[in-house]
């Protein structure tokens, strides 16, 4: 028997208004309209506010989303463990969930990585395995050291975020149903860059049938992605040119997660990094908006894709982290310098690079 206090705070548990422990509170994120971009360019644009998910970024999803489909196929049971190969977003979401749902997460990356990031993944309970920075041809390269790892251990998982399309099916079962629900099924053009293709493939597939082709689906790239350059070409080329500042995103080639809409796209374009610099610093000072590069670059692409698509027309786009992971560079005067960026902030926002 349950004693009269303890069956009144469990009562109170069932009866408030809550989700249930952290992957309860990945998702349903705000869209947030950008009012001061919006009137400048006479076209509607919104932000997914993925920075809200409570590991801090759009990564949460797709960690929850391979966990989820493994457990559901059976081939991860209480107490089992999940590797990955990561130096980014995804071995944090993975880090929480596995803590949520007590599995042993192990995370194998470049050892180009910062110290900072291999220290956040050993605070949230991960195991890092810096290994030597090498092309993905080579056999050492840390995304099959993790695949590796996972085969010779009983109840572990490699999740495979790049070829593992339950990413994108995660996106297609909640991001796309939340942007159809919070624009009334009124979108004319969806965008973002990717990495593993995941959030624009899945999201984009879900928006375009519920729409019946009516929303837009479009790709945005940052240089040395060959991306534009075979969505362009209907897929004959795959030419890449430059690099990019911005980080989890661009790609070399096509994922499984990006195959499985790949064809369906409207089109595709490269977003310099002069661009998505101006516009970080631009959604600061107008907006509030503290924000990383890759989402950046999603506001500037979905500001060009609101002017091809035409006056007050509506566009959303995805706010995939904040700034705070990457605030030592892209705040930084002498880093700036040090990409030639330092031009691309308009002169009254240049008081926000208050680092040397
Ligand atoms: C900051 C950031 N933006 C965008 C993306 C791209 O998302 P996706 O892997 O779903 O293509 C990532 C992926 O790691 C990311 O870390």
């Amino acid at each position: 028997m349950l004693s009269a206090a303890r069956s009144s705070i469990l009562r109170r548990t069932f009866t408030t208004n809550s989700v249930d422990g952290f992957t309860g509170a990945i998702g349903n994120t705000p869209l947030i309209y950008l009012k001061g971009l919006s009137e400048k360019i006479g076209s509607h644009i919104y932000g997914k506010a993925e920075f809200q998910n409570p590991g801090g970024s759009v990564k949460d999803r797709a960690a929850l989303g391979v966990v989820r489909d493994a457990e559901q196929r059976g081939v991860l049971k209480p107490g089992g463990t999940v590797v990955e190969g990561t130096a980014g977003n995804t071995g944090i979401g993975l880090a929480h969930v596995c803590r949520a749902r007590g599995y042993r997460c192990v995370i194998f990356m470049p050892n180009s990585q910062s110290q900072e990031k291999i220290d956040l993944l050993r605070m949230l309970g991960a195991e890092v395995y810096p290994v030597p920075a090498v092309a993905y041809e080579n056999p050492a390269n840390y995304n099959h050291q993790a695949r590796d790892f996972a085969k010779d251990l009983p109840n572990a998982i490699w999740t495979d975020q790049f070829d593992n399309t339950a990413n994108a099916k995660f996106h297609y079962e909640t991001t796309g149903p939340e942007i159809w629900e919070q624009t009334k099924g009124e979108l004319d053009g969806f965008i973002c860059a990717t990495g593993t293709g995941g959030t624009l493939a899945g999201t984009g597939k879900y928006l375009q049938e519920k729409s019946g082709g009516k929303t837009q689906i479009w790709l945005a790239d940052p240089p040395g992605s060959v991306l534009t350059s075979y969505v362009t070409s209907g897929g004959k080329l795959n030419e890449r040119t430059g690099s990019s500042i911005t980080e989890g995103i661009g790609q070399g080639r096509i994922t499984n997660n990006l195959a499985t809409f790949v064809d369906q796209l409207s089109g595709a374009f490269t977003v310099d990094d002069t661009k998505s610099i101006e516009m970080l610093y631009q959604l600061l000072d107008t907006d509030g908006l503290y924000m990383g590069a890759s989402s950046a670059l999603n506001v500037v692409a979905a500001a060009e894709l609101g002017i091809k698509l035409g006056k007050g027309s509506k566009v959303v786009t995805m706010l995939c982290d904040g700034a705070y992971r990457y605030q030592s560079r892209l705040f930084s005067k002498q880093w700036l310098k040090s990409k030639g960026l330092e031009d691309a902030i308009p002169e009254h926002l240049k008081k926000y690079a208050v680092l040397d």
